[in-house]
């Protein structure tokens, strides 16, 4: 067990980094659980605090473009482009790894994923380590992701010595992870940066293939994301009718429904989708936390940061639709 503190002493986490431990930081997407990516003791802690399984490979965090250029055998010249775009900031590249990436990072593949995440306080840490860090999201394994210390906290309380305050996260959603074949951008998770926006500076292909379609083992993708609650994911009104007498938490977009017994989250009165996506994990939480019965989110449109709201809550939601 560990006293687990939040502040924003960058010399003591470097220092923990350095000894091998744990450290919740600070995205623009969401809080990352870091440990030294090169060091396989603490990529086994990071397993160990989140009840993760060890199929399920993680990103490696780095400060710029020449150090990615350590981890990688090569960066096609799309991936540059996208770079150039793109980061740092909320993307992931998933590149053919050089030897040195240990083979937990990766969980056996010949791919790496790497990421530049866009928060100043974490890249002034990557910046002054001499490896990369693994982080994945700073949640138990299975539950929604992190946007502030707290959330950190409330999930990782005794399990890490170390969150380094960095407020609230600007996107809200985890990266949007690409990888390169037959000169096409395959896109296998939708994130913060839409697959609109990604097709719009690049001249090739751009294709969908998320990876959670396709799971290699039954069962291995079950529940992401999900909240403790019941959470239903279509139409309020429709769903409302199989829920009488329940006390609902309502996620819409811009319209309020105004149903009595509810707690309602509007997540952008003002139609803007990256309002919204900053604002979902939150509201989830939020309800998660309350007295409500069910949570009803409604589909939002599905067009850029819209596709990738829906991509988490159909993960959240029951029946899942990705479940085997
Ligand atoms: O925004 C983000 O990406 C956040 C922040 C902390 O950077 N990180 C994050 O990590 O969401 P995590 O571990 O929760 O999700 C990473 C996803 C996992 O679904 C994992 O399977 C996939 O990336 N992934 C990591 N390395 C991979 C690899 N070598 N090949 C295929 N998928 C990989
Ligand atoms: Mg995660």
């Amino acid at each position: 067990m560990y006293t687990t503190e939040i502040g924003s002493d960058l010399v003591k986490a470097k220092y923990l980094l350095e000894q091998g431990e744990l450290v919740a930081i600070p995205t623009e997407t969401v809080y990352g659980l870091a440990g030294n990516g090169l060091d396989s003791n603490a990529i086994a802690k990071i397993y160990a605090a989140k009840n993760r399984p060890q199929f399920n490979p993680l990103i490696l965090h780095v400060g710029s473009i020449e150090q990615m250029e350590k981890w990688v055998e090569v960066i096609p010249d799309v991936c540059r482009l996208l770079i150039q775009h793109f980061s740092p900031g909320p993307i992931t590249y998933l590149l053919p790894k050089s030897d040195q990436v240990p083979e937990l990072i990766t969980a056996g593949s010949s791919r790496v994923a790497l990421r530049i995440p866009a928060h100043p306080v974490t890249l002034q840490l990557l910046n002054s380590l001499e490896f990369p860090l693994a982080a994945p999201s700073a949640n138990p394994s299975g539950y929604v992701s992190p946007v502030s210390s707290q959330h950190v906290f409330q999930g990782l309380n005794g399990k890490i010595p170390y969150i380094i305050e960095g407020g609230s996260c600007k996107i809200g959603l985890e990266s949007t992870i690409v990888g390169f074949q037959d000169n096409k951008v395959v896109v296998h998770r939708l994130g913060g940066i839409s697959i609109e926006e990604i097709k719009a500076v690049c001249n090739t292909e751009v294709v969908l293939q998320l990876a959670h379609a396709q799971p290699t083992a039954p069962g291995q993708l079950k529940s992401h994301y999900a909240t403790k609650k019941l959470l239903l994911h279509g139409d309020i009104k429709e769903n409302m009718l199989l829920l009488t007498g329940k006390k609902i938490g309502i996620l819409s977009f811009n319209t309020n429904y105004h149903i009595s017994n509810s707690i309602e989250y509007v997540l952008s009165t003002n139609g803007s989708l990256s309002e919204a996506a900053s604002g979902l994990f939150s509201a989830m939480r939020s309800l998660d936390q309350s007295d409500v019965d069910v949570i009803l989110a409604e589909f939002f449109p599905d067009e850029g940061l819209g596709k990738s709201i829906n991509d988490r809550l159909a993960r959240a939601a029951y029946p899942n639709k990705y479940d085997r």
